[in-house]
């Protein structure tokens, strides 16, 4: 899975195409013995806010062609609902859930088993049309009145004002990632992967000069047309249709609001719907599986690379509600004091990381700050914290992260700690190496005091800061104790100290950090351990890159011993 996880399901709304009432009461029949809302519209009637309880947890559908899928594509995209099509008989690239999958579709993303992917949306105006498509424009020279007349015109192309050049043809297909196999592609356009590509391409139709390929720029490109001729201006395959005169321009570019598609393992691959419907000759496809190399290569059974892929689609998925939320909590509730609170957000995140971990793996305890699970001494069990740094996002203050971690026998095997603000995303796997959104990190070699960078966190008596304050060239307070541990292990800073942690604070960040070879002890340099036991007992910690480990400790000896450093 490429995209975020789509972990709550409340109701369906769906737009159907006339002959498809057999697929309508399958859904119908489903929703009700799952105790969802579901609403399903004829396809051309407009969805508005009145057909829309929840947002943020309802599944649009399209039960029909691709014809219906791009109506209600366009229909729902403003609400930012993600969207499956069901294809009820034609051939279709878009509806891509054959009619005898759809309630084993249903459960998967009800499970949480499904992955939302942005789709690249065009925006176009000319004249009086201004709209939006996910396939392509196609502008054709409008027909001559008599046979004898010409079927060719000029298109004159800018990009961000930059000219272009004169493309004298029959047309030209302005078209996205996702129309990039329909009629660009029998213009020799190039096959776009869709899922996240957010470029638009310019494809000539037809085109009398022979050296002109097609150009791909970006969705923030703004390509401006002038016609030269009367052209006809079709929206994606006759939603809309229209003639343009001479001197008309068409202003072209990437839509703000992408469509959302919902993505399930009953959906066709997209190389393998290629090979099928467009008979492509690289691999075949047959009862027996995709041929190939590649394909036939046993696919990833590691089972802790499985793991971190969940943790990596939770923590991305749990970060967009929290980008929603941040710096609007208006419901801070205290827990042990002033500084220990817990908004809205935290159990919104927690709710959608429990929920992926558990429908992956719903042998594991996942202990979280926000429940009272505890991890079990054997075996595996996750670690969460769905919102570290909570004082700093209610604030309004970008650092805070996610944590999640996975514990076998009680130590970590896997950390993941994303900070979505920055859509950083750290991650490492026991003996193979860690990474901030696919790069290899390391830590910093420095092992002098007066040339290290520190980071703190929770201090209470100013220790840490006046000890080393002018020893070394500054130390930072940040606010969340996993990214602090994520930094180290990625050479921003060389060692961080926090007077007491909880493990899920720190379980994830110190698997990255030891990973690299970093070092975690308490202020004394014993080993730091990880406590569990149920009474919230909080422990010191004093990380490092491992070569400033040393240093550090005996400067807090030192001050132990002039009485200035007494915890
Ligand atoms: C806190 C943050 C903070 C640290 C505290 C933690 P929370 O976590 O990590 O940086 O100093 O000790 O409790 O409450 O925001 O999840
Ligand atoms: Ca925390
Ligand atoms: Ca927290």
């Amino acid at each position: 899975m490429h995209g975020r996880r789509l972990a709550t399901l409340d109701e369906i709304i769906g737009l159907a195409a006339p002959d498809s009432d057999d697929i309508v009461d399958i859904v119908k029949s489903w929703a009700k013995s799952n105790d969802i809302g579901v609403t399903v519209l004829d396809v051309g009637t407009d969805i508005t806010n009145g057909h829309i309880e929840r947002e943020k947890t309802t599944l649009g559908i399209s039960i029909g062609g691709d014809g219906t899928f791009l109506e209600a594509a366009r229909s729902l995209a403003p609400f930012q609902i993600p969207l499956m099509g069901v294809n009820s008989g034609t051939l279709a690239f878009l509806a891509r859930v054959e009619p005898m999958d759809v309630k084993d579709a249903l459960t998967a993303v009800y499970r949480g088993r499904a992955s939302v992917n942005a789709r690249q949306q065009y925006e176009v105006t000319a004249g009086d049309i201004e709209t939006t498509g996910i396939n392509e424009m196609f502008l054709q020279k409008h027909p001559p009145e008599d046979r004898y007349g010409t079927k060719v015109g000029s298109l004159h192309v800018f990009v961000d004002e930059e000219y272009v050049g004169e493309y004298f043809g029959s047309g030209l297909i302005i078209s996205t990632p996702t129309g990039s196999t329909g009629r660009a592609y029998s213009n020799h356009g190039p096959v776009h992967y869709p899922q996240n590509n957010r470029t638009l391409q310019i494809i000539p139709h037809e085109t009398i000069s022979a050296a002109v390929d097609p150009i791909v720029v970006s969705q923030d490109s703004e390509i401006d047309i002038v016609l030269d001729a009367d052209f006809d201006i079709d929206i994606d395959g006759g939603r809309q249709f229209e003639r343009l005169e001479a001197d008309t321009v068409v202003r072209i570019t990437g839509a703000n609001q992408p469509v959302q598609t919902v993505r399930t393992e009953y959906d066709d691959a997209f190389i393998t719907a290629l090979v099928d419907k467009l008979d492509w000759g690289l691999r075949t496809v047959d009862n027996n599986g995709p041929q190939s190399a590649l394909e036939s290569r046993p696919a990833s059974s590691n089972f802790e690379e499985r793991a971190a892929r969940v943790a990596r689609e939770a923590a991305r998925s749990a970060g967009e509600p929290l980008r929603e939320l941040h710096g609007q909590v208006e419901n801070v509730e205290y827990k042990t004091d002033k500084s220990d609170i817990v908004t809205e957000a935290d159990y919104q995140a927690n709710y959608i990381i429990q929920t992926a971990i558990n429908s992956e793996f719903p042998e594991h305890v996942v202990q979280s700050e926000e429940n009272d699970q505890i991890v079990p001494e054997d075996g595996y069990g996750w670690i969460v914290d769905p919102l570290d740094g909570t004082g700093n996002f209610a604030h309004g203050n970008p650092n805070y992260s996610i944590s999640i971690a996975l514990l076998k026998d009680r130590k970590p095997v896997l950390g993941v700690v994303y900070a979505p603000e920055s859509e950083e995303m750290f991650y490492a796997i026991d003996g193979e190496g860690a990474y901030q959104n696919g790069h290899e990190i390391q830590p910093t070699s420095r092992d002098r005091l007066d040339e290290s960078m520190l980071l703190s966190g929770y201090d209470p008596n100013g220790e840490f800061l006046q000890a080393f304050y002018h020893e070394t060239q500054g130390v930072r307070r940040l606010g969340s104790a996993a990214l602090n541990l994520a930094y180290v292990a990625a050479g921003s800073a060389d060692a961080v100290w926090e007077h007491d942690t909880h493990p899920w604070d720190v379980a994830a960040g110190l698997c990255i950090l030891q990973e690299v070879g970093g070092e975690a002890t308490d202020q004394y340099g014993s080993s730091y351990e990880l406590s569990f036991n149920a009474t919230n007992q909080r422990t010191p910690l004093l990380a490092s890159n491992g070569s400033v480990h040393q240093p550090l400790v005996s400067h807090i000896e030192r001050a132990s011993s002039m009485n200035e450093w007494r915890h």
